[in-house]
């Protein structure tokens, strides 16, 4: 057994997206072999990858297949893949932006978890709350009485996001008063919300997650004008109102001259399951609306979030869901940035870099 050998029996484990086997996509580093022993790193795109203990089993029967004594140790690193070659916002890799068509379906909710979730994994994660007219976001970090510092370096002022459970973050609402909110117009919320993003101290993020305010309005438009945007993931309940609002959102996004592409669909408040009867499932606004509206655009489902009151207790203690070890939602929405994160490195690897959108007035 030899590193040529070893590599010869990976090259036989397909990366189960993306098609190619792990050599030839350069995903094994550090192998070391010595006697019976062998030892590498998997490099996936992205640490939340869902199907990494997938690809470590293959590789071991892989490796045992040629040398059924070997003792095969494998870790994981991560590089998250842009779609830009060099990211045009500092040092974002992907930005992805939450809507939805109809309000209240749990937008805020998503963007909160799908960010911590993200994190959670070990990615470097931004979040932007675009919503001028409530804070909801700082609300569900638990943070509406802070607001962002502003330090000075190369003669430039830059906002400090406030970090919590590893994301850092900045919402127009630390910066508008709420009672003035109703009468900003476009162009004031235009240009607060690129400077919340062009003068934020992000650092180096693998993902800045955006939450919209619901339909498609001026920070949506602002958003694909100034920035190449990763994707979409878009969030409905099963309710035909909300979908039928949610195909008229995607609609705009899915537009020739904007064409951002969608990752996919996280329907939320799918049923509900009463605690003491958890294998019963109502579905109070409709089945499978998602599934279906999935089904005929070919839109990928990345979750179906039941309906639980802990979902709102979480957003009231500031403490999301997919943090909190005890919240019965938690492996939910954790699946939901999982496979969020899939559809990106699958996004990456296949499509060319988002354009940005012309202005054409
Ligand atoms: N799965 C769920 N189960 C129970 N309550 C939920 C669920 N998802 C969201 N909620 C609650 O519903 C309310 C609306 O959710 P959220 O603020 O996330 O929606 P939104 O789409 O961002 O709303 P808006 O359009 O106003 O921005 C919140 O009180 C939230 O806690
Ligand atoms: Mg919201």
């Amino acid at each position: 057994m030899n590193k040529e050998t070893v590599l010869k029996a990976l090259r036989t484990v397909t990366e189960p997206d993306l098609k190619k086997d792990l050599v030839t996509l350069n995903m094994i580093e550090g192998l070391e072999v010595s006697e019976n022993k062998v030892r590498f790193s998997i490099v996936l795109t992205t640490p939340a990858c869902p199907l990494k203990e997938h690809m470590k089993n293959d590789c071991t029967a892989a490796i045992r297949k040629e040398y059924p004594n070997a003792e095969v140790e494998v870790s994981f690193t991560s590089k998250v893949t842009s779609h830009q070659n060099k990211p045009a916002l500092s040092n974002i890799k992907n930005i992805i932006a939450v809507i939805s068509g109809k309000g209240g379906v749990g937008k805020s909710t998503v963007a909160v978890n799908l960010a911590v979730g993200l994190a959670k994994s070990g990615a470097k994660v931004g979040l932007v709350d675009g919503d001028i007219h409530g804070p909801s976001i700082p609300m569900m970090f638990g943070v509406q009485n802070e607001k962002p510092n502003v330090v000075e370096r190369d003669g430039k002022q830059w906002i400090v996001p406030v970090e919590k459970f590893g994301v850092k973050m900045v919402s127009i609402g630390f910066f508008v008063d709420p009672d003035k909110a109703l009468i900003w117009r476009g162009a004031m919320i235009t240009s607060a919300f690129t400077q919340i993003m062009n003068d934020s101290d992000w650092g180096e993020l693998d993902y800045l997650i955006f939450d919209t305010p619901p339909g498609t309005g001026d920070i949506h438009l602002t958003l694909v004008q100034n920035y190449s945007v990763t994707g979409i993931v878009i969030v409905s309940t099963p309710q035909q109102v909300a979908l039928a609002d949610a195909r008229k959102a995607l609609s705009m996004f899915t537009d020739q001259q904007i064409n951002v592409p969608v990752l996919g669909i996280v329907e939320n408040m799918s049923y509900f399951s009463p605690a003491d009867m958890p294998d019963k499932k109502y579905y109070i606004f409709g089945k499978e609306g998602a599934r279906n509206l999935s089904a005929q655009s070919g839109i990928r489902l990345l979750a179906e979030i039941p309906i639980q009151e802990e979902v709102c207790e979480s957003g009231e203690r500031g403490i999301p869901a997919v943090f909190d070890d005890k919240h019965p939602l938690q492996t939910a929405f954790y699946t939901m940035a999982q496979n969020t994160a899939q559809a990106i490195a699958i996004r990456n690897a296949t499509l060319d870099a988002t354009k940005i959108v012309e202005i054409n007035q």
